[in-house]
């Protein structure tokens, strides 16, 4: 190690599944991080909000004082991995007023006070670097920001939600019912104890909003986001799925609308098999780009954990730190595009409907008939079961959610239809 190296002293805030991670590696792969950045990286401070010994941290760095850190004018750089809106974004606006870069796991906190966090880095010339937000280990954040940077993207669909991904294999694979994974995912300590943000999509609806903002250099926060988690899809749905050669998954979605809008949203999705999202099985993440000129790209890796986690965080501390040794700071957040969400009742998809009918003359012609009233048109109907209780399986060419919305309504409240069971949004060609 060359003795004559800058040191460059880290604070970290929190110290839990990741931050544990961060600080093993930082003593594990001194040598190359220093080779690579051309400074000593020496984790000073750890805060922590219960003062019980971390293991692999040296007790005497550990600290309940998390304020002490962010003022520490010894400290160049720190690593906000406690989550959570406060005191999280108070104590990074102060570390960012004392000229300390900042790097962050914490997606709900960008995806709700980006704007004025950037804003802050922008003022005081420091960096607030994020690559560890979005699908942890996976690089794409940085791939958006700078490989992409001098292309039009397009459209950005993600499987960002590791527990969800996890649930929803499962029950396609072995045939389970949600509750039933959910209670297995969090035994393995997949699922949070408090599973909703997961289920319900809101962490995916921050990490969409995150991507949307890149992709389109405007912000987008999580309240923007319309959002529909999978605690409604039942095996029969899945079964469903299957009988078509495809498969359900939770999507991130972000796209260019024809009236150059952006359409951001987190809902179940229907993919063929052929789709590459459809392949991504387990607990594992991966988003696929779509662009004007490198077409279309995925990138594929672990999305949650520890050590993975870590990986983004620490490629962030090199960055950063080579950007110190050159008293410079990378490009920050673009939003010179601020173009405006287009609400969803407008967008555009294609949709699997699922019902139950009676099974007399006449039924399919009415179904279709209420179909056509809203003006969607139907591109296969498939009955299953015979009887009093009849399954319909109706699949839509595309259509406007106001339209489906307005179409349900009319089914739901029709003599011959038992229940609307479920309404899936489609992509790619499932039949
Ligand atoms: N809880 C998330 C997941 C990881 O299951 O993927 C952190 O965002």
């Amino acid at each position: 190690m060359d003795a004559g190296l800058k040191t460059i002293s880290i604070g970290m805030l929190g110290a839990g599944v990741v931050g544990s991670q961060v600080a093993r590696l930082l003593q594990s792969d001194r040598q190359e991080l220093s080779d690579r950045s051309g400074a000593l990286l020496v984790l000073k401070r750890v805060g922590v909000r219960s003062n019980t010994p971390r293991e692999g941290i040296d007790a005497a760095m550990v600290t309940s004082d998390l304020h002490s850190i962010v003022t520490d004018p010894e400290i160049n750089i720190v690593i906000e991995v406690m989550g959570g809106i406060e005191p999280a974004r108070t104590l990074i606006l102060e570390a960012i007023k004392n000229k300390k870069s900042v790097i962050t796991a914490n997606k709900a906190l960008l995806a709700t006070h980006g704007h004025e966090l950037f804003n802050a880095a922008d003022a005081a010339k420091v960096d607030l670097y994020y690559e560890a937000a979005v699908a942890g280990a996976i690089p794409i954040i940085r791939s958006m920001r700078e490989s992409l940077a001098g292309d039009q993207i397009t459209r950005v669909m993600g499987i960002v939600n590791g527990t969800t991904n996890y649930i929803l294999t499962k029950m396609h694979e072995e045939g389970r019912e949600f509750a039933d994974v959910l209670k297995e995912a969090q035994t393995l300590g997949y699922a949070e104890a408090d599973p909703t943000a997961d289920i319900e999509g809101f962490d995916a609806a921050a990490k969409a909003a995150l991507l949307a903002s890149l992709a389109f250099h405007s912000t987008v926060t999580i309240d923007e986001v319309y959002c529909e988690g999978i605690s409604k899809i039942s095996i029969a749905d899945i079964n469903a799925a299957k009988a078509m050669n495809a498969v359900i998954k939770l999507l991130a979605i972000a796209e260019i609308t024809v009236k150059d809008e952006i359409s951001v949203r987190v809902h179940p999705v229907m993919l063929p098999h052929s789709h590459p999202l459809a392949s991504v099985r387990d607990a594992f993440n991966a988003i696929y780009v779509e662009s004007e000129a490198a077409g279309e790209l995925m990138f594929y890796g672990r999305g949650a954990g520890g050590a993975p986690t870590a990986s983004a965080i620490l490629g962030d501390l090199v960055a950063v730190t080579r950007h110190r040794a050159y008293s410079t700071v990378g490009y920050g957040e673009s939003d010179y595009a601020d173009l405006d969400i287009a609400p969803m009742s407008e967008v555009k998809s294609q949709f699997f409907v699922r019902l139950h009918v009676a099974d007399i003359s006449g039924v399919l012609a009415s179904i279709a008939q209420t179909f056509a009233s809203e003006g969607i048109s139907i591109q296969t109907v498939r009955q299953a079961g015979i009887g009093k209780d009849a399954e319909l399986i109706v699949v839509t060419h595309s259509a406007t959610e106001a339209a489906l919305t307005s179409c349900l309504n009319k089914l739901e409240s029709m003599e011959i239809v038992t229940k609307v069971e479920s309404a899936i949004r489609v992509e790619g060609a499932v039949s």
